[in-house]
């Protein structure tokens, strides 16, 4: 069976066209609609056809998540700067006339810089162009966008920012983990894996009771958080789920406990992207995923 996420509007080349299925949208409804909304695109080059950024959200992978503002924008590009995480299918969804350049990091070769990436956006700006800078997920969360569009306001460029579904709300949502649940967590906290970096003495603060714990880039860390977490006084079958892929057809879900996360995390070295999610919300899983169809299209089940 195919899997969901190719039940695209947005086939390569073909933004407007969607496939057969459930809408109550005609094929010819849906493609007029979506014209309709791309013509009234919001955001227009002044006369003097000055450079314009948009920092746009990609969301995680699967294009049927980006916004219909983040398409338009991305139709309208002369220039798109992406990164690793962005879906190339994305990419086809600008004009034919636009120039992909790749920004992201390089596995085993030396990445472009930070600093490389505001000269090079803001050059392109300077030149006249329209430019798009695609980031994964949303553009500011653990995604730099905001050292980004300080060195646009630096240069007086003008920009805008679109939003990205980012990979913890993505993720979770599609892999049946409820990131709150009414008697299970009242609040949810994002963290970076690099908070283990260097003397973090906030472990207990981190992890309160009826709460929902998600790391990015926190694969490689698994082991200091683990032994954080548990020596802060977190419970060693506190329940945990490592998300791979997640938001495309490899998608996994691996559900274990926390004294057993860098284990897990061990046989799953190099695998990337991977989220970690934390919480007594990871149990709910088993049971939303009962009658669900898109998971058991993805898993295989
Ligand atoms: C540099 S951060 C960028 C986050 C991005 N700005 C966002 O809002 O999702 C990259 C990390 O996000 C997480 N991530 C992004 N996309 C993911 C996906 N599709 N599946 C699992 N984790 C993902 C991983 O932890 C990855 O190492």
């Amino acid at each position: 069976m195919e899997a969901p996420y190719q039940k695209s509007w947005f086939k390569k080349g073909q933004a407007s066209q969607k496939q057969e299925g459930s809408s109550r949208f005609s094929k010819h409804d849906q493609a007029s609609k979506l014209n309709q909304l791309l013509e009234d695109h919001s955001v227009d080059l002044d006369a003097n056809h000055k450079g314009f950024v948009s920092i746009v959200g990609a969301g995680p992978h699967d294009p049927d998540l980006l916004t219909v503002k983040a398409v338009k924008a991305i139709m309208s590009a002369e220039v798109l700067l992406y990164d690793r995480l962005v879906n190339k299918d994305i990419l086809e969804l600008a004009s034919p006339q636009a120039d992909w350049i790749y920004v992201g990091k390089r596995c085993g070769q030396p990445s472009i810089g930070q600093e490389e990436i505001c000269d090079l956006m803001v050059s392109l700006a300077q030149q006249g162009k329209r430019v798009v800078r695609l980031k994964g997920g949303d553009p500011f969360v653990f995604g730099r966008g905001g050292e980004e569009a300080l060195a646009l306001v630096k240069h007086s460029i003008a920009y805008e920012v679109i939003p990205g579904i980012t990979a913890a709300i993505g993720c979770s949502a599609n892999s049946l983990i409820p990131l709150t649940h009414r008697g299970v967590a009242r609040s949810v906290t994002f963290v970076t894996g690099q908070v283990v970096t260097g003397a973090f003495e906030a472990w207990s603060q981190l992890m309160q009771s009826g709460q929902t714990l998600v790391f990015y880039m926190g694969l490689e860390k698994s082991s200091q958080i683990q032994t954080g977490l548990i020596n802060s006084g977190l419970r060693e079958d506190f329940p945990v789920a490592i998300i791979t892929h997640g938001c495309s057809p490899q998608q996994q879900v691996h559900v274990t406990q926390l004294n057993q996360l860098n284990d897990l995390s061990i046989t799953l070295k190099g695998v990337s992207p991977a989220l970690i999610v934390m919480g007594e919300v990871v149990k709910l899983r088993e049971q939303l995923i009962e009658t669900v169809q898109s998971v058991t299209e993805y898993e295989g089940i």
